[in-house]
């Protein structure tokens, strides 16, 4: 079993190189090469991050596997290939640009294939196999991993190209966790190596959604979070894309806030600010959704002070104030009745 996963691995690693070496070196890798220097994608990262070229033949790997000597079932069960219903094998990847998917140790254990067009699925990944398991495998942890040390932060983003941006802009200690299912899995990866986290989602309604879901889980696993926000509608790699590295490190990496902040700028997005109602229900939900579960009563004042004077005409400090803390009651008064093991505020409710 464990020689099976050797030759698996096996051929990952050849399938990288002769991907890599495709895209630089060939006329067929010509086009994904223009595209990806179209996106920003430099000559050193193709190289750091091994990115490579899958052509549109149906059996590519599969003669170089035959030439080799590769066992072609072990192949097909690292699912590199598959074996066409009358008899014989074919590429798993064709014609897509090739992004290899490294373990802990750095090893090759899956891919995912972009397309240059507008083909559905953008991203092909390998399926679950023996090796790879997407719930517990962060994208770059490998080569993030001494940074992260050194910070004792991971910076968190959706997608490849998000984390290889990032890289480019010196942001080194980051992964992706290869779409927005975060899972408890790489919550608790995350925290044995590092106690920090900033997280960098696309600044999208599925993204911003996302990161707010998944602040529970990393809370749980004893991460000190922060959120990293992004104009509407961009990604880490747009933005370093349209306005430089410079300004993605210091702006938004360095400009991540606080969960409560994140939090209550988040709500937002569901009450329409121009109406007086709608300002009322917002004040109201912040008040329960957030405020009244922070902990510290100088976290709880500082955030208040902010509603509050923001939307004095609404209501003042000392009743917001009272608000809180009736709610906090009512929440304590729960827990003691043991009709909720969790408060209400921690509850995902988009
Ligand atoms: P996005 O849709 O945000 O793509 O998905 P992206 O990373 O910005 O891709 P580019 O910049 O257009 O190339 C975020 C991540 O979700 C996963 C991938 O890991 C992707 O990087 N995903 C997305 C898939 O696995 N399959 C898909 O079809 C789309
Ligand atoms: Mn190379
Ligand atoms: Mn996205
Ligand atoms: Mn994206
Ligand atoms: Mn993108």
């Amino acid at each position: 079993r464990q020689q099976e996963k050797e030759q698996i691995v096996g051929g990952h690693e050849f399938a990288a190189k002769l991907y890599h070496y495709i895209l630089n070196n060939s006329a067929e890798g010509k086009p994904a090469l223009d595209y990806l220097r179209s996106r920003g994608f430099t000559d050193s990262l193709i190289e750091t991050f091994q990115i490579g070229f899958a052509p549109p033949h149906w059996d590519t790997l599969v003669q170089y596997f035959v030439k080799r000597e590769f066992s072609l079932p072990l192949m097909e069960k690292g699912a590199l290939i598959a074996a066409k219903s009358s008899g014989g094998y074919v590429d798993k990847f064709r014609n897509r640009i090739m992004f290899p998917i490294r373990d802990a140790r750095g090893s090759v254990i899956a891919f995912a294939g972009r397309t240059l067009g507008n083909e559905q699925p953008k991203y092909l990944n390998s399926p679950e196999t023996a090796l790879f398991r997407k719930s517990r495998v962060l994208y770059n942890m490998h080569a993030a991993r001494a940074e992260v040390k050194r910070t004792n932060q991971i910076v968190v983003f959706e997608g490849y190209a998000d984390v290889i941006k990032a890289w480019s802009a010196g942001v080194h200690n980051s992964v992706a966790t290869m779409g927005t299912a975060l899972t408890e899995e790489h919550a608790l990866l995350m925290r044995r190596s590092a106690e920090r986290i900033v997280l960098c989602y696309d600044g999208d309604d599925a993204g911003q959604s996302a990161a707010y879901k998944n602040l529970g889980l990393l809370e749980k696993a004893g991460l000190d979070i922060k959120i990293a926000m992004l104009p509407n509608k961009l990604d880490a790699d747009d933005y370093v894309e349209t306005f430089g590295a410079d300004r993605f490190r210091k702006e938004i990496i360095e400009g991540a806030v606080p969960t409560e902040k994140f939090r209550l700028l988040h709500l937002r997005r569901n009450f329409n600010m121009q109406d007086n109602e709608a300002k009322l229900r917002y004040v109201r939900t912040a008040i329960r959704e957030v405020i009244a579960g922070i902990e510290s009563p100088t976290g709880r004042e500082h955030y208040l002070k902010e509603l509050s004077s923001e939307f004095s005409a609404i209501s003042s400090f000392e009743t917001m104030k009272q608000e809180t803390n009736e709610i906090r009651e009512q929440e304590q008064k729960k827990r003691r009745n043991g009709d909720n093991n969790e408060f209400s505020w921690n509850t995902v409710r988009n």
